[in-house]
């Protein structure tokens, strides 16, 4: 088959990943937690809009939002945590986009959560626009005039609505009790289409680890506090400001549409919608190269229902079984199969995976670099193709045999058998962090193979002493050389002479005390 195409991050922002992960570590990183991360601005969004609703007046917009900033105890700081948590989320949103745009996470099944992603991040912009017009100061205000210039092009309402802010006469209180039910209603109806968003995961992880979680509301809540919200005067069609305080991140495309005829900005918009909506199609590999979806050999399959338990995309069913051999066979949805080959490591007896890189598969591709001298007495590594496969000539000018594979996830645990029993000084798995995996649960089910005696389970005959997992994320050299050296070490010393026994039980590749939490 034809390699798969790179999926990996480009090289700086996999760099940029590598430094945070420093800072952060890499459960904390905050770059593979963005869908997660907006979630939780969602919650504080709720919560502090509830509250900011209790002051609202439809009949004194300006007047009450006044009266709340002037508050410095309940009002100021519940209003800055708002406006700093719904840029955050615009930010949060586009990073999160953007990786899963350049990890080619986009397209087949992944489709549905591609286009219910698009409609999520327009309901941001709509539901932010409502907000920071419901203030009705001067920035609320040309939001108000800009969005009604565009609007009046739509053949929809009868009387222009802009001329409903000229100011001879108030704007009617319609106005705003319509945007007010609009940005309640939106953030509501975002969770339903959040919903469909992840309605395709299997146990979809919906929110970050806790310190991260409240990390962030407490970053905000810092901002809040020392750069509190200023009031902008109130809304004067007869006065044009000297300056306006703009929110760029909710505004980013006034500039823009002010130089535009409403047409042009329509189809302006019309046209980037249409290209982002067609990105699964213009971002699908050609046919030749499109990974296949996976298949069950059903003469093999045992009817044990742990691939259809691992699948992390609910690819797979179990279905009753007609030829006596077992009750239960897996069937596969090709349909929802984004042939990420978890399955292939899930499936003891190696009945099933995409064509090429079953269990069987890697007892080929390991044979055969027993057969040309690379397992012996070397150090090797099964490696992520999005992740660790980058630095292989890092790792291989180091000694280290590569092998790599889809996803750690694929790893069968016979293969590792294979190499350690080869007599290679030790076989390491290089995971990407478990919240970066491509097929969103590889590091987690490895981890569970090797130490937790699920289904497909390493043998306990394998000496675990020369079994390693490590992670490693892509274009990361330096941690690779590092984690090489220690490596080299820790061997050197587990091959010492037998009079120090002590040293050999340390090397023991340890479980993590928590297996499950590894993926988090
Ligand atoms: C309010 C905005 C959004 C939130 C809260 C959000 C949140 C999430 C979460 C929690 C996941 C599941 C992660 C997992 O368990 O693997 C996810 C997956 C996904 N998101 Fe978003 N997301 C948002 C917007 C977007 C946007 C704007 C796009 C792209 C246009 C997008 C594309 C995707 C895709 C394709 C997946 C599936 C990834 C996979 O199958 O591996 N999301 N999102
Ligand atoms: S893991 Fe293998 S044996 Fe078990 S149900 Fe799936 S295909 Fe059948
Ligand atoms: S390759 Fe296997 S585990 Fe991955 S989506 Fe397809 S059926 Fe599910």
């Amino acid at each position: 088959l034809p390699p798969p195409p790179p999926r990996a991050l480009p090289a700086p922002l996999a760099r940029l990943d590598a430094w945070l992960n420093q800072v952060f570590g890499s459960r904390y990183n905050p770059a593979y937690q963005t869908g997660t991360l907006v979630v939780v601005l969602w919650i504080v969004l709720l919560l502090t809009g509830l509250w900011l609703l209790l002051y609202y007046r439809i009949g004194a917009p300006w007047d009450s939002v006044a009266g709340l900033t002037a508050d410095p105890w309940l009002g100021n700081w519940v209003r800055g945590l708002h406006r700093y948590a719904s840029d955050a989320a615009v930010v949060a949103t586009l990073v999160h986009a953007l990786r899963i745009f350049l990890q080619r996470r986009t397209w087949g099944p992944r489709t549905l959560a591609w286009i219910s992603g698009l409609v999520l991040f327009s309901l941001v912009l709509v539901s932010g626009w409502t907000g920071f017009v419901m203030v009705w100061d001067s920035f609320g205000y040309w939001l108000a005039v800009e969005g009604a210039r565009l609007i009046d092009l739509l053949p929809i309402l009868s009387e222009p609505v802009r001329r409903g802010f000229v100011g001879d006469r108030p704007v009617a209180s319609a106005f705003f009790f319509l945007n007010l039910f609009l940005h309640v209603a939106i953030p509501l109806g975002l969770g339903l289409v959040f919903w469909l968003h992840v309605s395709r995961l299997a146990r979809p992880l919906l929110l970050p680890p806790r310190a991260l979680g409240w990390g962030l509301v407490g970053a905000l809540l810092l901002l809040a506090v020392a750069v509190p919200v200023a009031m902008a005067p109130e809304a004067d069609p007869f006065r044009i400001p000297a300056a306006i305080p703009v929110d760029w991140f909710y505004a980013f495309w006034m500039p823009i549409t002010a130089v535009l005829s409403p047409g042009a900005s329509w189809a302006l918009l019309l046209g980037l919608g249409s290209a982002l909506l067609l990105v699964p199609r213009w971002t699908r590999p050609p046919t030749a190269s499109r990974p296949a979806p996976s298949r069950v050999d059903t003469q093999l399959c045992t009817g044990c229902t742990q691939c259809s338990l691992d699948c992390p995309f609910e690819a797979i069913t179990m279905v009753p079984r007609t030829d006596g051999r077992a009750e239960l066979v897996a069937r596969i949805d090709a349909a929802r199969c984004v042939s990420c080959g978890i399955c292939a490591g899930s499936c003891a007896p190696m009945g099933v995976g995409p064509p090429g890189r079953t269990g069987r598969d890697q007892l080929g591709e390991v044979r055969a670099a027993i057969a040309a001298g690379a397992v012996q007495d070397r150090l090797v590594a099964f490696a992520c193709e999005h992740g660790a496969a980058t630095v292989r000539p890092a790792l291989e000018s180091l000694g280290v045999t590569l092998i790599p594979v889809e996803c750690v996830g694929n790893l069968h645990t016979s293969a590792i058998e294979f190499v350690v029993r080869a007599g290679a000084r030790c076989a390491v798995a290089l995971s990407c962090p478990p919240r970066d995996c491509w097929s969103r649960e590889g590091p987690r089910w490895l981890v569970a193979r090797i130490h937790a005696e699920r289904e497909a389970e390493l043998q306990p005959r394998v000496d675990r002493r020369r079994v390693r997992i490590a992670e490693l994320p892509a274009f990361d050299a330096v941690s690779a050389r590092a984690l090489v050296a220690g490596l080299q070490q820790e061997l050197a010393r587990l091959e010492q002479p037998a009079a120090e026994p002590s040293i050999e039980l340390e090397n023991e590749c340890e479980a993590p005390e928590d297996a499950e939490e590894v993926s988090r």
